[in-house]
């Protein structure tokens, strides 16, 4: 790329107060109308360089310069104002707020009034190709669709350098497809795109050029057209890596117990009339795009959706539909918005793996009462690879990736028999990918039995014994994972029946 750089970070360090360097030295240039991968294993350091950028926080030492002057920007709003919109890795929405209203929070000018506003959201649903109701409320929405709000609301500001945070962390594949057109014809347009994810195949699609970040140093930048994806993982973690391993949990034994039966079971949150049955040693893939009832299917089962009807059995007995009646029969559920759902903040890391032992445990605590809670929290931090200074950190403090870890923790290590598991590795690098399913696949071959519901289909794939369909909150199909593919699942989940006719349905 020719021309004076848009933005130019160096010699950037940042440490926080609990004594972590999460960067040193580290450097980034960004193009006008370029779209620059920022990739890293999970506590390399890339939110936390955004954050800088965005004025979130202040660098402990280092030059930004944007359009070629210096400049120091101590609040979100400076950056903002200067031209840089953010979407952070948890998305800060208002969630008792309708999608309008946040898409259009904080902007300045004419958006102000309300006819200006709605011409221009739906010109903003133009420009991206996308359709959402305005009037919705956040709170209500899907986490795919918030994303979608997050990124509108940065549109809107008229941003020149658009930072995402993984923003395909969620989503599924159509909506993956229409972040990607979005920064591809804005980036046509101009606007420069800085990409943060952990889908190496998306950064190499996507982005002109690439920095990697390993323990807060830049180890590599270059052009995208020199990289291929295991040139890519060997840079993000340093030595040779298989990215998703294709290893299907060991055949089931004919006499393996039913540890979950699910019967008639249907929800106004849109589950309708699913019925099956998982075995101890499987794992049961339930494959669905965003919106499919994927997740609603997992709430219900574990008695968190009050509204479902039908029947949850665990090892025979008819389970009382509330999630403590769950957790009391062994079920575990690792939800699919950690940030929201799977951690307490106040409490450090060693505490929050103890979580599902709470009836045992006294809750004021600020110290483990047995060794046990500590060597659990240590083990699930040597397991799952947790990059922190210790079972004694806080969940802020930990990066995004981390933190999902230490929700999978949580849960892994709660002697649960029946676990379900909604987009388990969002979020997580590819090292740490490979470590989860590992993990999952260990679980089953204890005598567990496990649900998956992922938009990852290839992941899927890597795990499952077995794949359940799921379209429209129904089983649409049933599949043997060693039977399918990837592409016939994604076929299947999108209502087409193998001969690429639409289902009835
Ligand atoms: N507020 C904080 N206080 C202390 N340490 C922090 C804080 N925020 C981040 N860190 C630490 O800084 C390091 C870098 O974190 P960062 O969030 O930038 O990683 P990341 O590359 O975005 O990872 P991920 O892929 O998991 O999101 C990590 O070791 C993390 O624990
Ligand atoms: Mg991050």
């Amino acid at each position: 790329m020719v021309g004076p750089p848009l933005l130019s970070m160096e010699g950037i360090g940042k440490s926080f107060p609990n004594g972590t360097v999460a960067l040193r030295a580290a450097r980034l240039t960004v193009h006008p109308g370029s779209v620059h991968g920022l990739v890293g294993a999970n506590g390399a350091g890339k939110s936390t360089m955004i954050k800088v950028i965005a004025g979130a926080h202040e660098p402990t030492s280092g030059v930004v310069r944007w359009k070629g002057e210096e400049v120091v920007w101590r609040a979100p709003g400076a950056a903002r104002k200067a031209g840089v919109a953010t979407i952070m890795q948890h998305v800060p929405l208002a969630p008792t707020l309708s999608v309008l209203e946040n898409v259009f929070l904080g902007a300045r000018g004419p958006w102000r009034l309300p006819r200006a506003r709605r011409a221009e959201f739906a010109r903003l649903l133009e420009r991206v190709g996308y359709a959402i109701d305005p009037d919705a409320e956040v709170s209500g929405l899907a986490i795919g669709e918030r994303q979608m709000v997050a990124i509108l609301q940065a549109l809107a500001t008229g941003a020149e350098l658009v930072v995402m945070d993984e923003p395909t962390a969620s989503l599924a594949e159509g909506e993956r497809q229409v972040v990607f057109d979005v920064v591809r014809r804005l980036s046509a347009q101009g606007t420069a795109f800085l990409y943060v994810s952990h889908f190496l195949d998306e950064v190499l699609s996507l982005t002109d050029r690439i920095t990697v970040l390993r323990d807060g140093t830049v180890v590599e930048e270059g052009e995208t057209a020199g990289y291929d994806e295991d040139r890519l993982v060997q840079a993000i973690v340093g030595r040779d890596l298989l990215a998703v391993e294709r290893k299907a949990a060991a055949p089931l034994a004919d006499d393996a117990r039913v540890l979950l039966s699910v019967r008639g079971l249907s929800s106004p949150a849109g589950v309708r009339e699913v019925s099956f049955e998982a075995r101890a040693g499987e794992v049961i893939g339930i494959a669905g795009l965003l919106g499919s009832g994927r997740s609603e299917l997992l709430h219900a089962v574990y008695g968190a959706d009050p509204r479902a009807r039908g029947e949850v059995l665990v090892e025979g007995r008819p389970l009382r539909r509330t999630p403590r009646a769950a957790v009391a029969a062994g079920m575990a559920l690792v939800p699919e918005d950690r940030g929201a759902q799977g951690l307490v903040g106040t409490f450090p890391i060693w505490k929050n793996i103890s979580l599902p032992h709470l009836p045992a445990l006294s809750s004021g605590r600020a110290l483990p009462r047995e060794p046990a809670e500590t060597e659990r929290a240590v083990r699930a931090i040597a397991d799952l690879g947790i990059v922190c200074p210790g079972p004694g950190a806080l969940p802020g403090e930990l990066s995004g990736g981390n933190a999902q870890k230490v929700v999978f923790g949580k849960w892994l290590y709660g002697g649960a028999r029946v676990f379900l598991l909604d987009e388990p590795t969002a979020g997580v690098d590819v090292g740490a990918k490979a470590d989860i399913l590992e993990l999952v696949r260990a679980f089953a071959a204890g005598g567990g039995a496990v649900l998956v519901a992922s938009s990852e289909f290839e992941e899927i794939l890597a795990v499952a014994t077995r794949v359940l369909v799921v379209r429209e909150g129904r089983i649409v199909a049933e599949r043997a994972a060693h039977e399918t593919s990837e592409e016939e699942l994604l076929m299947l989940a999108n209502g087409f029946g193998e001969g690429g006719a639409r289902d009835a349905a």
